[in-house]
């Protein structure tokens, strides 16, 4: 490999970055023939420098050896949360660096003043794990921009999806919820998933991309999961339905209505089917008729597999 090697830097070494450091240390040299070039794990940034962490790259404990280390010309920020993630990404872009995050929170909260930033730096923003993870939808709906976009709906979040599938083989939503949290489907807090905050964090993300302007996630109306009852989704399976958390987009003439909740769909179809962290995702539109993406939404190795690929992308674009 002769080109010119690509530093990485990582911010945050849990879950989603200890699978990005152990994808690359296992398949390092078909992420340099993709790149076209090497490709080196520099080094990690972590809270708390004492854990045991069973990858090969250094840890440090001061972010600034990642954000101003010349030899790192891309930062993957897998900490999560606003603060101090938001402020780091800035350091980062002000430092020259490409950045590659998971951080759909973030992402949804500051769309404008981050992508302005990395406009003004010249240097790319990708986020293709923020949604969906494994599942290249963010790459999907930029490649959509002379479509009219009619509906978009689906299963965005894993965690949901699951419970809701223990809800009609009669778990309560606590068993279901606690069952989650064992498998490593739910984030940190339950909140954010089943209070749909992260549903609707994604919904935002991928209608901001559709219509070229940034959608607030707090006009995404929110029902919680937290009232539904085994009962209810058992009696739904009696009806030939299922009921699984899904977001909505309503593409009107003047305005999207955006919405995520628990709703009754058909139990043959992707939706009715998923049981697990599978997300699914339907757009109908104009001239693009029905497009239907499915597959692997979360989870350590699936997330890794969406951020190398933009590492890959900004290796091949930035010789
Ligand atoms: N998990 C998934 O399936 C998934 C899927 C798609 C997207 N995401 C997104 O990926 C991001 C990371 O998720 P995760 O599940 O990997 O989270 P996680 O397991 O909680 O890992 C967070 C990491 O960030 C580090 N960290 C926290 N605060 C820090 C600080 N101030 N400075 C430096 N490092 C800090 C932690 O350090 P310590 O290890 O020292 O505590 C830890 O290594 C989130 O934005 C999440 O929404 C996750």
């Amino acid at each position: 490999m002769t080109g010119k090697p690509l530093g990485i830097g990582l911010l945050g070494l849990g879950t989603v970055g200890g699978a990005v450091a152990r994808t690359f240390a296992e398949r390092s040299r078909r992420l340099d023939s993709a790149a076209g070039r090497p490709l080196r794990l520099v080094r990690a940034a972590v809270r708390d420098t004492s854990k045991t962490r069973d990858v090969e790259v250094p840890v440090t404990g001061d972010v600034f050896e990642v954000l101003d280390d010349p030899d790192i010309g891309v930062v993957i920020e897998v900490i999560g949360g606003v603060a101090p993630a938001h402020d780091l990404l800035l350091a980062a872009f002000e430092r020259g660096k490409h950045v590659v995050t998971a951080n759909k929170e973030l992402l949804a909260k500051e769309w404008n003043g981050l992508h302005e930033t990395a406009r003004l730096a010249r240097r790319e923003l990708r986020y293709e794990a923020a949604v969906a993870a494994a599942v290249p939808i963010i790459a999907a709906v930029k490649g959509l921009g002379a479509v009219r976009p009619r509906v978009l709906r689906g299963l965005l979040n894993g965690t949901t999806t699951y419970i809701c599938s223990r809800l009609e083989q009669g778990v309560s939503f606590d068993e279901a919820l606690a069952e989650a949290q064992s498998k490593g489907y739910a984030e940190p807090d339950p909140t954010n998933d089943v209070d749909g905050f992260d549903a609707a964090y994604k919904l935002a993300i991928l209608v901001s991309l559709l219509e070229g302007r940034w959608f607030d996630p707090a006009q995404v109306r929110r029902t919680s999961l937290r009232s539904s009852s085994a009962a209810e989704s058992q009696a739904a399976l009696g009806r030939g339905t299922r009921v699984r958390y899904v977001a909505v987009a309503d593409f009107g003439e003047k305005a999207v209505k955006c919405r995520v909740g628990p709703e009754e769909v058909d139990g043959a179809s992707l939706e009715g089917g998923a049981s697990g962290p599978t997300n699914v995702i339907t757009l109908t539109s104009d001239i693009a008729g029905t497009l239907v993406w499915s597959g692997p939404g979360a989870g350590g190795l699936a997330t890794a597999s969406a951020i190398l690929g933009d590492v890959v992308e900004i290796a091949r674009t930035h010789s």
